[in-house]
C-alpha cells in the first residue's frame, strides 16, 4: 500500500516528504482554507515537493462547472489530479474528464455502490472516508473490505482504492490489510505511527553504551601512552 499525505500544510509536506514514504498528496477545500494562502501557489509548491498525484478538489456542483475547473487546475502542474464529489453531476463530470485522460479522485464515498459507480464512470481513485463512518458508530474499515471485494470481482476495473479520513495509526495498518491501494494520512497520524517508546529507549541505550565504550577506549589510550 502506498501512502499519500492528507494536508495542504507545506511545512508538514516538506518535512515528511524527506522521509521517502510519501507517493502523493490529497487536499480539500477545508485543508486549503486552513492554510489561508493563494491556492494555486500552494498546489504548485506541493507538486514541486512531492513527485506524485496531488489532488485538487472542485467546488462547482454542476458537471459543466466541475469540468471547467478541472481543465484549469491540470494546467497548473502535471502532478495535479482532480477531486470530484460523489454526486450525479460529479459522475457526469468524471465520465467527461476520464475520456480526456484527466485523472479523477472521486471523493466523499460512503458505500460500495458509490465506489462502483465512480469506477464505472472512469475515476482513477475512489476515496472512502473511514473516520467519518467511525464517527457515526459504523465500522469504516468494512467499507474498504467491501470495495476491495467488489473491485476484485471485475478484472476490467483498474480504479485504485484510496482509504481516506484516517484518524489514527491502526487505520493505516488495517487499511493495508484490507487491501487498499493507497491510504491518505494526516501528518499527525504519520508521526504517531512512526513513534514507539521501545525505539526511543533502545536508541538511548545504544548511544549511552557507545559513549561509555568511547570513554573506556580514551582512558585506555591515555593509560598506555
Ligand atoms: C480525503 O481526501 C479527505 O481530504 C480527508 O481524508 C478527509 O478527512 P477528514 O474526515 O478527517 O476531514
Amino acid at each position: 500500500m502506498r501512502i499519500f499525505l492528507d494536508t495542504a500544510n507545506l511545512d508538514d509536506i516538506r518535512e515528511i516528504a524527506r522521509w521517502g514514504i510519501i507517493s502523493g498528496v490529497t487536499t480539500n477545500p477545508t485543508l486549503l482554507a486552513r492554510e489561508g494562502k493563494n491556492v494555486r501557489d500552494v498546489i504548485v509548491e506541493i507538486c514541486e515537493i512531492v513527485n506524485g498525484p496531488v489532488s485538487m478538489e472542485v467546488v462547482s456542483t454542476d458537471a459543466e462547472g466541475m469540468v471547467r475547473e478541472a481543465r484549469e487546475y491540470v494546467t497548473w502542474h502535471p502532478n495535479v489530479i482532480i477531486k470530484i464529489p460523489m454526486i450525479p453531476e460529479g459522475l457526469a463530470a468524471t465520465a467527461i474528464l476520464a475520456r480526456e485522460g484527466i485523472q479523477v479522485n472521486m471523493t466523499l464515498i460512503f458505500n460500495p455502490n458509490q465506489a462502483l459507480f465512480a469506477a464505472l464512470a472512469g475515476a482513477a481513485y475512489v476515496s472512502p472516508f473511514l473516520g467519518r463512518l467511525d464517527d457515526i458508530s459504523t465500522e469504516g474499515m468494512d467499507l474498504i473490505r467491501e470495495i476491495v471485494a467488489v473491485f476484485r470481482q471485475d478484472a476490467h476495473l483498474d480504479t485504485q482504492i484510496l482509504a481516506a479520513s484516517l484518524r489514527h495509526p491502526r487505520h493505516l495498518v488495517e487499511a493495508a490489510k484490507a487491501g487498499a491501494d493507497v491510504a491518505t494520512c494526516p501528518p499527525a497520524v504519520i508521526r504517531k505511527a512512526l513513534k514507539h517508546p521501545l525505539t526511543d529507549i533502545g536508541l538511548e541505550r545504544f548511544l549511552n553504551d557507545w559513549r561509555q565504550l568511547e570513554a573506556t577506549l580514551t582512558r585506555e589510550v591515555a593509560r598506555v601512552s
